[in-house]
């Protein structure tokens, strides 16, 4: 992760600024109500304790900030998810993208298509079912 931490200060040295930490511990790195705008796009499903993270991020942010938050998460899981986001944060909106996800898929990359079929056949198979029974997917090139 250093590694990643040091491309980012050489590539944009002036802007912005780069730190190092846990996400489970966030106010390790930065002080408590300090933070406008909290990103976090497709990475907590590897954090060990979410819980803990979320209430990190309710620490950090301002009363007035705002948490963008993209997570993959199964179906099953979404109402328990929903009632944990509720006890911290005033939801605004949310947005279902898988079917927006997917469709970038089959659009953009015949070899992230491939090593997905390969490798996580069960997904495709999942979300596309959910996706068509919303007719929002056209059946060509989704043949499973
Ligand atoms: C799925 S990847 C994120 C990919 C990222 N969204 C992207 O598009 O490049 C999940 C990342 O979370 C990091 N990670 C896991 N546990 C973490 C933690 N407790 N604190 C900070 N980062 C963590 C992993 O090292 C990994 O780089």
């Amino acid at each position: 992760m250093a590694v990643q931490i040091d491309y980012c200060r050489r590539t944009w040295p002036d802007k912005l600024n780069f730190l190092l930490g846990d996400s489970e511990h966030l106010s390790s790195v930065v002080p408590k109500g300090t933070i406008d705008y909290l990103v976090d796009i497709e990475s907590s499903f590897f954090y060990p304790d979410k819980t803990s993270f979320l209430k990190e991020v309710r620490e950090v942010l301002r009363d007035d900030g705002t948490f963008f938050y993209g997570v993959l998460v199964p179906s099953w899981r979404l109402f328990n998810l929903d009632l944990t986001l509720r006890k911290w944060f005033d939801v605004q909106s949310e947005e279902d993208v898988t079917c927006s996800v997917l469709r970038s898929l089959q659009l953009d990359s015949t070899t992230l298509s491939t090593f997905i079929d390969s490798h996580y056949p069960w997904c495709k198979r999942f979300d596309v079912m959910t996706c068509r029974s919303r007719e929002v997917l056209p059946e060509a090139g989704m043949g499973h």
